[in-house]
């Protein structure tokens, strides 16, 4: 009998996938392996036989990953599992920065005595006009399986996208989606995107990816959006930017106290795997990895 750990909710279908081999449950003691989501494991003490770790999801930065390498702890996570409810969130924020419908709903949410709301909303479309995503220049930054999505989406809408990965060649890129356009470097990717959008995995080469010297190469005027992790971001730098008129607008899953209340800052509180398909379809797969290594030794992250 293997005994396995939660650290947070998981969805239904995920435990479902555990068979009789298996006791799962929230205060198990000596368990084999952990399942989590976002809860942070880093003060975590390590039982004697803890095997694997498997993240829900696709970063795995509340994962104490040398820690893990130094006891031979397997850390499985589900990237792609997620991929298209954040890329369909990235949409509705590239929405939100394009067309000022925050502010109007803001706006007719202070309306409820008006008696004439019906006319007045008209004298408020100037204020909240906006502009098209079509025919703008989209910076992707990250390749995986959630900026490919996003680059793919985008297009179909009509902008030009431009993509960039640190760990990815042009060439091998350029295998990856013949579609997108891949920049040489972020100097590159920023000299021409109107929006500017986040995908990599934080880490120390990744933190403050965003910070006045990138912000500097950017055109003037620029719309961010974080969907992948705050620390990618240097606030102050952008807190900044923002009051410049540099930056017009960040739209981020990841709204920090310093920033959420700025008006040039659409906060959102980091929903972008939070659908039911997709905490089924992580739940799912950090199952299978997790029964899949401890019964036959395989390691498949899916
Ligand atoms: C991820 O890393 O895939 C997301 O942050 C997942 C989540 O919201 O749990």
């Amino acid at each position: 009998m293997y005994t396995i750990k939660l650290y947070n909710n998981i969805a239904q279908k995920g435990l479902d996938q555990f068979t009789e081999a298996f006791e799962v449950g929230e205060h198990l003691g000596d368990e084999d392996a952990i399942v989590v989501r976002s809860a942070n494991l880093h003060d975590l003490e390590y039982g004697k036989n803890l095997k694997a770790i498997a993240r829900a999801g696709a970063g795995v930065n509340n994962i104490d990953l040398p820690a893990c390498s130094e006891r031979g702890i397997v850390v499985f996570n589900t990237p792609g599992a997620n991929a298209n409810a954040v890329k369909e969130l990235v949409f509705a924020g590239l929405l939100l920065a394009s067309r000022d419908i925050y502010h109007g709903i803001e706006w007719c949410k202070t309306q409820t005595d008006n008696p004439n709301l019906g006319k007045d909303v008209e004298k408020q479309k100037k204020k909240y006009a906006g502009n098209e995503l079509t025919g703008k220049t989209l910076g992707v930054i990250g390749l995986g399986a959630i900026g490919i999505e996003v680059a793919n989406l985008a297009m179909r809408f009509g902008m030009n996208v431009k993509g960039y990965d640190p760990y990815i060649s042009v060439d091998n890129a350029w295998k990856m989606s013949k579609w997108i356009e891949h920049a040489k470097d972020l100097k590159e990717l920023y000299k021409d995107a109107d929006f500017v959008t986040l995908h990599l995995p934080l880490m120390d080469s990744t933190k403050n990816t965003i910070d006045r010297e990138a912000i500097s190469q950017m055109k003037d005027g620029v719309k961010i959006l974080n969907f992948a992790r705050g620390g990618l971001v240097n606030d102050d730098d952008l807190l900044e930017a923002l009051d410049s008129g540099k930056v017009a607008l960040y739209v981020t899953d990841f709204p920090s106290a310093k920033l959420a209340a700025h008006d040039k800052v659409i906060p959102i509180p980091h929903l972008g795997a939070s659908t039911e398909e997709s905490e089924e379809n992580c739940a799912v797969k950090a199952a299978q990895e997790v029964m899949d290594y401890l019964q036959y030794g395989n390691i498949t992250n899916s």
